[in-house]
């Protein structure tokens, strides 16, 4: 094992995002990686960490799930200026190319607001969408999946952008 733990926060009920939360734990294989449900999770169980992943669908036209919403306020008080989060987000980029994975940029928002340093960003290469809270300075601040339209293609950029969260966390 080369890293520090790494707690994967995601709900165990959203049923495509924990079918990627499986594909993401097996590509760290060998790392230690631990499924939080964010469906009973605790403000402790974020303290554990120094590597964090996200996982979050975006809902409602360019929204947070209501699970994600409920909880942020909570989380509030907590220092995250020593973690390092990464962020993968799944979305529809035909179907809602105006807010496509819209989630990713309104949980980078919060976590930088709380001191945290985001990782895993990418490049747009390879999406067709409109509009994206996901983008800023020309690269998605997170990784977008789109089980919709491009599932095929979801392997390959989970093992991608795993090698580039190798050497992201510490
Ligand atoms: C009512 C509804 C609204 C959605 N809104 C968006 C959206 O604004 N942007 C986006 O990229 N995807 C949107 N999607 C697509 C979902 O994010 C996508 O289907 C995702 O895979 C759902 O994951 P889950 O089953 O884990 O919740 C929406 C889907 C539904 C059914």
């Amino acid at each position: 094992m080369i890293m520090k733990k790494i707690g994967l926060f995601y709900s165990f009920a959203s049923k495509k995002t924990a079918k990627i939360a499986g594909i993401v734990h097996n590509a760290f294989s060998g790392e230690d990686v631990q499924l939080i449900n964010v469906d009973e999770v605790k403000k402790e169980n974020f303290l554990e960490f120094e590597n964090l992943i996200i996982g979050v669908p975006t809902w409602f036209d360019g929204e947070l799930p209501n699970y994600w919403d409920e909880l942020l306020p909570a989380l509030e008080e907590i220092d995250f200026s020593k973690k390092r989060i990464a962020i993968f987000g799944l979305g529809d980029q035909k179907g809602y190319a105006e807010n496509f994975c819209d989630a990713i940029g309104i949980m980078v928002d919060f976590f930088e607001e709380k001191g945290a340093m985001i990782v895993g960003k990418i490049p747009l290469d390879g999406y067709t969408f409109e509009g994206s809270k996901a983008v800023r300075d020309g690269q998605f601040m997170g990784l977008p999946l789109d089980q919709e339209n491009q599932a095929r293609l979801t392997n390959g950029r989970i093992e991608q952008w795993v090698v580039n969260l190798k050497k992201e966390f510490v």
